[in-house]
């Protein structure tokens, strides 16, 4: 149900380079968000390559894109046309593909595993999705590496844009690419670089960081993060370490 006293939901998400950091930063700011018990956070996996469920210590069972390609071959073999039979079929089957684990809750994107434009399908999942993120506080959405999912409009929702980069001139030349590429294609309402895997305050100073692209702080090389993703740990169950108190300083830096 509508409640006219909630909150605007906050939707986050981390974009950049291969590597760089996404999957782990994005796993942090889940954990920082639902520290407080009264937030409501969604987790989104939006890498096909899937890692955020593994960094949550959640266990995919079902993708949207699982949903979505089911409802294709519906459609296809003529057993759906009814759209309401559609809405209701993919209403309830989102939310059974929603993990949820006390006031964290977790959907995966998935791979799409048919080309084409299904767009009704793909409007519809949009929409779902939309009206699920309008029941929690923080929406959390960790994107693939490079800049497609802006540019194909996945991202269209967002209030707040992380870029993240490592110290390399090629990490910081393809967030200054995604944030051009996001003034363009998305209505944010912040944008903030967060630079991973520095050595040091000198390391930081020596960078050369276009100016619009507001960085928020650094996060310094970590060895919980490195050993915890070794063995397949969840980052929800890090206690403290140096680059969890620093992502806590970057989104206190009026960011959120
Ligand atoms: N601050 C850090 N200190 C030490 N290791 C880190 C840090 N941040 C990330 N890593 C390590 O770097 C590797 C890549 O991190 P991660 O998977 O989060 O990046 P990603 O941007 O999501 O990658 P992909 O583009 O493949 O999805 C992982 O092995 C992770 O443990
Ligand atoms: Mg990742």
């Amino acid at each position: 149900m509508h409640d006219p006293h909630h909150k605007k939901t906050s939707v986050i998400a981390l974009c950049g380079k291969g590597g760089v950091g996404k999957t782990s930063i994005s796993a942090t700011i889940v954990k920082i968000l639902s520290s407080d018990p009264a937030s409501k956070v969604l987790a989104i996996d939006a890498d096909p390559a899937v890692g955020l469920s593994t960094a949550l210590g959640i266990t995919v069972t079902k993708t949207v894109d699982d949903i979505r390609n089911e409802l294709i071959r519906r459609v296809q073999s003529g057993k759906t046309t009814d759209k309401a039979e559609m809405l209701s079929m993919l209403d309830y089957e989102m939310f059974s593909a929603l993990k949820e684990h006390q006031n964290i809750a977790f959907l995966a994107i998935g791979r799409p595993e048919k080309e084409g434009c299904y767009c009704q399908v793909n409007h519809i999942l949009k929409d779902l999705i939309a009206g699920i993120s309008d029941n929690f506080d923080y929406v959390v959405i960790d994107g693939e590496a490079g800049i497609e999912q802006v540019n194909r409009r996945v991202m269209e929702k967002v209030t707040h844009l992380i870029l993240i980069s490592d110290a390399s001139a090629k990490g910081i030349h393809v967030v200054k690419t995604i944030k051009d590429v996001s003034d363009e294609a998305i209505a944010y309402e912040k944008a903030g670089l967060i630079l991973n895997r520095l050595r040091g305050e000198a390391e930081f100073e020596k960078l050369v960081i276009p100016p619009d692209l507001n960085c928020l702080g650094w996060i310094p090389e970590d060895d919980t993060i490195r050993s915890f993703d070794i063995e397949g740990r969840s980052i929800l169950e890090i206690k403290d370490s140096p680059a969890f108190a620093a992502v806590k300083s970057c989104l206190n830096a009026n960011f959120l």
